[in-house]
This record gives structure tokens, sequence and C-alpha cells, in this order.
């Protein structure tokens, strides 16, 4: 047992997995560029005030700060979402709307560990600035589905549950709920599907008591699963301009969707309210979906955060994807490769005098690009020749006395083991020649 052991919650990527991980960032950063989204980055550590308030109770608990050595209060960051409101917001006059931007960061928060769960892990955070209309969300979702089909992840496999907190507080309001108890009762809503009744304790505790009729209202409007259903209640129960007013973003929405051929990954879902404290309208979270696992993406619309950081007023959307849920679906369903990094060419060399002419050979075909291997110490051919087969390479390069001294070189295509004698100044072109194949 080594002194020394990572952290409880943070992970080491030996070299095999640190290549599916990169397999994984490659076809997020396909699926952006495909959407048009620009990549950015920022610092790891931040101000703790960034996130004080902000990013909600939650997170806030859960962050890893300590004070530096100039006094500052900082934290790792937990999130990317108030970072790069910073970010667009210092430079929103010069920025081209719609803001359309990606990156691929590393956080950290001290929870509790379970599956799919650590202190430190990877996002896709993608974000719109500048749009305050449903156009976003489709821009968004859309995007969202694009990171895991390109997996080749199907709608058998996993969905976007799709909520509106505006719904929720048009809702309450219309059941006569003031501020203070519509936040507690999204609170309760967002905690029901893990703690059911348990969910509305800290509403009772604040309020005295819970209203059994308001209750089951906000029960059967948590279970709405469908637009026709949502239609239906609201012209039932509710008597509010704003939430028959908000059925018509719902439409844009499922209708953008739907016209992109993505309406079977979405679902109509106001279980959904999410913990973060910044969101403002539509929420969306993405599940597998035979529900074993714990999220695998969430994210919504925040229209107030730019300004409350100090920047403009500038309505935003995004969502991120977390790398660990989501190594775990793809491992249930096959869909993580096994990638072998094996070099392109092999190179045999017969002794301390070959190995001065191979080295030239060796380092102008890297500088072409080619990945080229060979033995640091002189071995006997047979040795050399299953080093060669071991490593993968398709091709092995021989350079033997008698081939030196004859100024040429044996060429051997692994896969089929023919060898062929040429002239080292063909080498390049036969390598190429190869290749392009
Ligand atoms: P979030 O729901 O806190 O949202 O996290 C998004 C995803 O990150 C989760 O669905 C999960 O896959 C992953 N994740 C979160 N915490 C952990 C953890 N401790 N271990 C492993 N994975 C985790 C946000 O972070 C928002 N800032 C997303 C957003 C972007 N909203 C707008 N723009």
């Amino acid at each position: 047992m080594p002194e020394f052991q990572t952290l409880p919650g943070f992970r080491e990527f030996y070299p095999e997995d640190l290549a599916r991980r990169n397999h994984v960032f490659r076809l997020w950063r396909q699926a952006a560029n495909a959407y048009g989204f620009a990549e950015y980055d920022a610092p790891v550590l931040e101000p703790l005030d960034l996130y004080r308030a902000k990013s909600g109770e939650e997170i806030e608990g859960q962050l890893f700060s300590f004070t530096d050595k100039g006094g500052r209060e900082v934290a790792l960051r937990p999130e990317m979402t108030p970072t790069v409101c910073r970010l667009v917001g210092e430079r929103a006059g010069s920025l081209k709307r719609p803001i359309k931007w990606y990156s691929i960061a590393e956080f950290y928060r001290y929870e509790r560990m379970q599956k799919g769960r650590g202190r430190c892990f990877s996002q896709f955070n993608a974000d719109i600035f500048g749009e305050s209309g449903p156009e976003a969300e489709i821009e968004l979702i859309g995007l969202l589905i694009q990171c895991m089909r390109g997996f080749g992840l199907t709608s058998a496999d996993f969905y976007v549950r799709l909520s509106d907190r505006n719904l929720w507080v048009y809702y309450l309001a219309s059941l006569g709920l003031n501020d203070a108890k519509t936040s507690a009762m999204l609170s309760a809503v967002d905690k029901y599907e893990k703690y059911a009744d348990d969910a509305f304790k800290a509403y009772i505790t604040e309020f005295g008591s819970l209203d059994e009729g308001l209750k089951a209202k906000v029960l059967s409007f948590l279970k709405i699963n469908s637009l026709s259903a949502l239609k239906a209640l609201i012209a039932e129960q509710a008597s509010s301009e704003k939430l028959t007013a908000r059925l018509a973003d719902w439409e844009k929405v499922l209708g953008g969707l739907d016209a992109m051929g993505l309406s079977e990954f979405v679902s109509v879902d106001l279980g959904v309210v999410r913990g973060l404290a910044y969101y403002t309208g539509f929420v969306f979270e993405a599940f597998d979906r035979k529900g074993e696992l714990r999220a695998l993406a969430g994210g919504g619309r925040y229209d107030n955060l730019v300004k409350k950081l100090g920047g403009p007023d500038l309505p935003a959307v995004g969502f991120a994807i977390g790398d660990m849920t989501f190594g775990l679906l793809l491992e249930e369903r096959g869909l993580m490769p096994t990638i072998v990094k094996a070099p392109d060419i092999y190179v045999v060399i017969g002794g301390e005098l070959e190995r001065k002419v191979a080295f030239g050979a060796i380092s102008s075909l890297r500088a072409l690009g080619y990945s080229v291997d060979y033995p640091f110490k002189d071995l006997g051919f047979g040795k050399q020749f299953k080093a060669a087969a071991e490593s993968g390479a398709k091709l092995a390069l021989i350079f033997g006395s008698d081939e030196v001294a004859k100024g040429s070189v044996k060429i051997r295509d692994m896969a089929v083991r023919s060898e062929e004698e040429i002239a080292r100044s063909e080498l390049e072109s036969t390598v190429r020649e190869f290749f392009s194949k």
C-alpha cells in the first residue's frame, strides 16, 4: 500500500483511462463545433464570494475553500456558470450576439461519495447569452442531445426532462403563495423525487403547516408529463394570464425540437425544478432511461445572474454534462471503446553502428508526423520482431548491417508479413504511400 493515496473522491487517470476521457471530450468538442459554439477557459481558483449566495446553499456547503497567503477567501470552482457570467459580462458590449460558448473543465465539490458522484469531476458546459426567446433553449437542448447521440446512445438509453420554473412560480402565485412560500415550495418540489412527503418538512417548519388541498394541487402539477396535460390543468384549475401566455413558449420549444427530429428524446416533466439558486425559466435534466443512474446533465435559463455579478442585463441559458455518470452509461451500453495506442512504425536495429543510420530515418519520419518507436538497447532480431508485433505498429523498418552497408532498408507490412527492400532515399515516399492506402 503506498504511503500517500489520492484524496477520497479524486481520480487518477492512467494512460488507458485518459485515452477514454479524451475520446469523450473529443466527441463533445465535435458536437459543440457542429452547433457553432466557441471554446473558452478560466481559472480553477476563484474568489469565494463568486459562489456565496449565487450558486445556492447546497453548492455553498460543498465548497473546497480556504484563505490564501494574501488573506483572500478563495474556492476551487464547483461549477462554471458564475465564472462564465463574469467573462461574458466584462465584454458584453463587444461580443457578437447570440454569444454561444462552451468549455470542458474540472470542478470540485465536497460531496458525499456515491456511484457517479465524486469530489473532482469534469463537465462540458455550453451556454448562450443575449437571447431571451425560447430559440436558445431549442439550440441548447439540441446540443445536449447531440453530445450523447454522438456516442451511439439512442432515445432508448437517455432522455431529457423539460420543466419550467416560470410555470411553477405563476402556478404557485395563482394558488396564493407569496415569494417566501414559493421558494420554499420549489425547494420541496426539487427534493420530492428523493424524499417523497418528507420533502415538505422544511416548508412546514418554516410556515407552521401545509394545507392538504394545496399539497394535492402541488403534487398534481408536479406529476404533469405532457403538454396536453399541462394545457388541461391550466384551463381547468388556474386563472392566470401569465400561465396561459407561457404555453406559447412551451409550444415553441417543443415544436422546434420536434422539427429537429428530437422529440423522442424530450419529456415534459414538471417534477424537475433544479436545486441551483439562479434558474429563472425553462430547466432541464438528462437521465438514463432505466433510471439507474444519477443525473447525466442539467441546465436551464438564468436571466438575472450576469447582472447580479456586476455585469449588464443579459439573458442566459446553459447546461452542463458531467463525465462520471455519462462514462458509466457508456460503459454499461458497451459504447466506451478500448483505445489502444500503437505507433505507426517500429524500427528494428542491427547494432550500435546501424543505430546512428536508423536515428536519422526515425527523426525525419517523426518530423513528418508519423509515430515511430524503437528499442533503446541492442537486442537480438527475434526479440525486436516480437516487440514490433506487440507494439501494434503497422509497419516495421529493418536496419540490419547488410542493409546499412548497401544504403538500403527493409520495410515490412506487419499485417500481411510481406517484406521489401528499398533504397534509403526512397524511404519517406514509400512510407507515405503505404499510409495513404
Ligand atoms: P449541476 O446539475 O450541478 O449543474 O451539474 C451538472 C452535471 O454535472 C450533473 O448532472 C452531473 O452529471 C455533474 N456533476 C455535478 N456534481 C457532480 C459530482 N459531485 N460528481 C460528479 N459529477 C457531478 C451545474 O453545475 C450548472 N452550473 C449547469 C449549468 C450550466 N447551468 C447553466 N449553465
